[in-house]
């Protein structure tokens, strides 16, 4: 159903993993049933907070309130904002902090924050005594509708990006949309783009709906939490019937093997957020389909012109510096895609379109019609 929720009550979206299944919460203000809920889960269960410094500012206090009026004991670990806590250095301060708040395997670790947090918690948690339960609790778009959803848990390696990691689903995901009212624009818009993401790759409605709605989205009317269910909804139903990625779930990567390249080549800073390395990366793979006649040139438009509408940047050209600084060179994406999905005699792995709504795992893409594709791309062809 595409149709906008008239109220503001929650809206619970399952996710079916047999006695691992689990809700998320979706609503305005539903932080404040936080408390009542775990008391619900897991009665008598002491919980420690893993938020980082920007979001504690924010938000902790009033997490530590919802918990209190239920009785629950939480302790509270904070790190740095950033990819940068999401590393070695990051996981043994909150594996110890965890260890001397004496979390046990009944409590509950609570992950309070974006991506890095969310992803950091639930690796911490996954490995505490050799698995303590968690809860997420995502406070960025990207967070509430990709990140917090699925079980994906991890850090980075010096090597590469979420190298170390285990699938460690929560318990409960308590995302409240209100939260979303103070992140900053650009952060919002790139946690749009997967938003988007679930529409292009299954569900050509949806998408239809976003191009009509997508202003009241950013503002917070009550389109919000439609869009926030409605990809929770699509990426539970990828994830409950291929919950460690041997098919299926790889759909979920629609634009990220370009977009990936990107960030790597940007070196994963302020130059490229996530999200808009995915919004130019699904870009790309659109037009990469119709050059092979995949999907129609039209529909790769539409989809450019709609991100490009919500103020994303849509192709290699949008990334500042991209060209001065010489990063503009085909051969350098090919080897860093490479490194990402694994080049298997001359053949990638990409997530193609077939249709708006309907994308299609494509495992035997020649490179070098790829590398084609992108040297035409960065010269600036049509
Ligand atoms: N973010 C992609 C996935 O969870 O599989």
């Amino acid at each position: 159903m595409t149709a906008p929720l008239k109220t503001s009550d929650a809206i619970t979206v399952d996710v079916a993993l047999g006695d691992r299944a689990y809700d998320i919460i979706i609503g305005r203000d539903v932080l404040g049933s936080l408390g009542e809920r775990i008391a619900a889960l897991r009665p008598g269960a002491r919980t420690a907070i893993i938020t980082d410094r920007n979001v504690a500012r924010h938000w902790l206090e009033r997490t530590e309130a919802a918990l209190a009026r239920a009785g629950i004991a939480s302790s509270r670990i904070i790190v740095e904002e950033g990819e940068g806590s999401k590393g070695y250095a990051g996981l043994e301060k909150v594996s110890e902090a965890l260890i001397a708040a004496k979390i046990e395997r009944n409590d509950l670790v609570v992950a309070l924050g974006g991506g890095v947090v969310g992803d950091l918690a639930g690796f911490a948690a996954a490995i505490l005594r050799r698995g303590v339960d968690f809860v997420q609790v995502p406070t960025t778009l990207l967070a509430q509708v990709d990140s917090s959803v699925g079980g994906k848990t991890g850090i980075n390696s010096p090597q590469g990006k979420n190298l170390i990691g285990a699938f460690h689903q929560p318990v409960l995901v308590v995302a409240d949309t209100a939260v979303l009212d103070t992140l900053p624009l650009r952060q919002f818009r790139a946690g749009y783009a997967e938003v988007a993401k679930y529409g292009v790759l299954g569900d050509a409605a949806f998408f239809g709906w976003l191009e009509a709605n997508h202003a009241d989205i950013v503002k917070g009317g009550p389109a919000r939490e439609h869009a926030i269910a409605t990809s929770c909804r699509a990426k539970a139903a990828i994830v409950a019937r291929d919950e460690r990625e041997t098919g299926d779930r790889a759909l979920l990567n629609l634009g990220h093997t370009f977009g990936h390249a990107l960030e790597a080549t940007t070196g994963f800073s302020d130059r490229l957020f996530h999200g808009e390395g995915v919004a130019i990366g699904m870009v790309l793979a659109a037009e990469f389909s119709a050059s092979l006649g995949m999907i129609a040139p039209s529909d790769a438009a539409r989809i450019e012109r709609h991100l490009a509408e919500v103020g994303l940047p849509t192709h290699l050209q949008d990334i500042a510096g991209f060209a001065q600084e010489g990063l503009a060179d085909a051969d350098a994406l090919m080897a860093l895609m490479a490194q990402d999905k694994k080049v298997r005699r001359g053949k990638l792995t990409f997530i193609l379109l077939e249709a708006i709504g309907r994308a299609v795992i494509a495992r035997d893409v020649d490179a070098a019609l790829v590398r084609d594709f992108l040297g035409a791309r960065l010269a600036g062809d049509k």
